[in-house]
């Protein structure tokens, strides 16, 4: 049951519709006052009256029943107070009742959003500076079809560009097809960071290179097999890593396959008087929105970045009808985004407004930054690697005799990346720090898998009930309960919001809590029999739900640790 919702429909407040009411209640942070709260302060304005004085009028005209049993008013807030038992006993019912489903909805039923995640460039390093779009995007996506939108993943390949020409010079000078094969990306990229190297010297490279890419773009034979054999190897490269991650895509469709699609976007923004000449280039001016021009081809008639965005945002809206689609993307590239929607805006597409970019922070690792020209660049495969290595050693020390310590370091190590990418707001930049992501004690994904264990070890002794009755219950429980219970609401949150981070935080808060209630109210030991049970029945409620919420972020919760 939505105690929030139940409140907020026995609520009348002129002016003010049941959703903006429900979005106000809150959870006090004090028990004591109530377990849910209206602050009234914003009422103030429209109804002109004191927030006391709503208050209190409130909770004179509000019925209470057998569900919300208590009513009063504080300083302004309006606190309620629920059945206990009613309430317990709907959370959990309704946990064991939907499993792996507790946490979903429809209400998504019907819409499509499509994401841009990943994202990678070709032949270039997967490296931590793509952790976190890659990570965020698999969340939001998951999330998105746990509220039954239908969520489209694309992986809008960077396979566009003379530094495709540089790698066909580079790989016809210095290559060697099998070592090249045997290195995948990591033999590309030396490719790459050798022809820069050279080409300082040796300036007419650089002409040489852009041949090369005119060709591909001609379609000379040779010069495709090139560049499809780059774009195999690197897509195989970066799919263990996907695996690892548990990420998936729907298209891989990237900057090339927009090749012949832009043309119609320059004629249509032609005909509607947009283009300018600026130094030879077309441009949009955007002056007007306070921006610089958006450059839609350079002098010598190419097309850019910009341009093979127009084209894949109008070819989404045609193909997928999205209702949303987002970008996941650093908030480096926040201009390239403000630009395109201005000027899809400009073009009349009234659909512009359903495209977000969905920034977030730099990732950099505490020993420093790379640059992927000089080659100095810390690939994301390896950070995970270390991670499950880091992960395989401090269980080894804590736990010498667990069955299957390879795959629990791989789900500790792997999800410590994960997490360490999706604990904070992602607008944030993050330091990425090995031991931090793997401490016990922290707030961390290790931290909630230990409790899962902790919990699975408990219900392996005590047994899963089938039934239960309620005892008299303590706060600590009930704290629990009321944790897991908001489930749901954070789901739907951290889609509004594009937010995992709600989830995360959540997992971390329910762990807290259930340790203390561990802690604190003895289980296998309990008074009597029928609190024991009930509380095996909240601790498999507990572990059900902490899985769906890292089932939600992609991360695997062991049986044992
Ligand atoms: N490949 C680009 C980069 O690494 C990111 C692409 C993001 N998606 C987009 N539709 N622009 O910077």
């Amino acid at each position: 049951m939505d105690y929030k919702k139940r409140i907020a429909s026995k609520l009348k407040i002129d002016g003010i519709s049941e959703d903006e009411l429900y979005d106000l209640i809150a959870l006090p942070p004090n028990t004591e006052m109530g377990d849910y709260a209206l602050p009234c302060f914003k009422f103030a304005k429209i109804l002109r009256k004191s927030p006391v004085m709503i208050a209190e009028e409130l909770k004179n005209a509000f019925e209470t029943d057998d569900v919300i049993s208590e009513v009063s008013a504080v300083n302004g807030y309006l606190n309620f107070k629920i059945n206990k038992e009613g309430f317990v006993r709907s959370t959990l019912d309704k946990i064991f009742a939907e499993k792996d489903g507790y946490g979903k909805s429809q209400e998504g039923n019907g819409k499509t959003i499509c994401l841009d995640y990943s994202s990678i460039n070709i032949a270039k390093p997967f490296h931590i500076g793509h952790l976190s779009t890659t990570v965020l995007g698999g969340a939001l996506y998951r999330i998105f079809n746990y509220l039954g939108f239908k969520a489209v993943g694309i992986n809008h390949l960077g396979d566009y560009g003379t530094q495709f020409g540089k790698l066909i010079s580079a790989y016809k000078r210095w290559g060697v097809k099998e070592e090249i094969e045997k290195g995948g990306i990591r033999a590309l990229n030396e490719l790459y960071v050798k022809f820069h190297r050279e080409a300082e010297a040796y300036p007419e490279y650089e002409d040489e290179a852009r041949a090369y890419f005119k060709l591909i773009e001609q379609g000379d034979e040779e010069c495709q097999a090139l560049f499809h054999w780059f774009k195999d190897l690197t897509l195989k490269d970066v799919q263990r890593i996907y695996d690892m991650l548990d990420i998936r895509f729907d298209s891989y469709a990237g900057e090339s396959f927009y090749s012949d699609k832009m043309q119609p976007v320059v004629d249509e923004l032609k005909e509607k008087g947009l283009l300018v000449e600026s130094r030879g280039a077309q441009v949009v001016d955007l002056e007007e929105y306070n921006m610089p021009p958006c450059i839609i081809l350079k002098s010598d008639g190419s097309s850019l970045y910009a341009t093979r965005d127009m084209a894949a945002a109008i070819y989404r809206k045609n193909v997928y009808d999205f209702d949303k689609c987002l970008y996941v993307v650093a908030y480096q590239q926040n201009l390239h985004f403000k630009q395109f929607f201005k000027v899809l805006e400009m073009m009349g597409k009234e659909w512009s407004k359903d495209l977000v970019h969905v920034a977030y922070g730099m990732v950099s690792l505490e020993e420093g930054t790379m640059s992927t020209r000089k080659g100095n660049v810390v690939f994301l495969e390896d950070v995970i690697n270390k991670c499950i290595q880091k992960a395989y050693k401090i269980i080894d020390e804590k736990n010498p005799n667990l069955e299957d310590k390879e795959d629990v370091a791989k789900k500790v190590g792997v999800g410590a990346v994960i997490f360490g990418a999706l604990y904070n707001a992602k607008i944030k930049d993050i330091v990425f720090s090995y031991d931090k992501v793997l401490n016990f004690e922290g707030e961390t994904s290790v931290y909630v898998q230990y409790t899962c264990a902790r919990a699975n070890s408990v219900l392996s002794k005590g047994g899963i009930p089938e039934t239960y009755e309620l005892p008299e219950l303590n706060a600590v429980e009930f704290e629990l309960v009321k944790a897991i219970s908001t489930f749901p609401d954070v789901v739907k949150s951290a889609a509004e919001k594009y937010e995992p981070s709600f989830i995360a935080r959540f997992a971390v808060d329910v762990a807290q809590k259930f340790n203390k209630f561990y802690f604190d109210c003895k289980i296998l030991a309990a008074e009597t029999e029928k609190t024991k049970t009930f509380r095996l029945a909240l601790t498999n409620a507990t572990l059900q739900t902490l899985k769906n919420a890292f089932g939600l972020l992609g991360i695997g919760i062991p049986e044992k640790m």
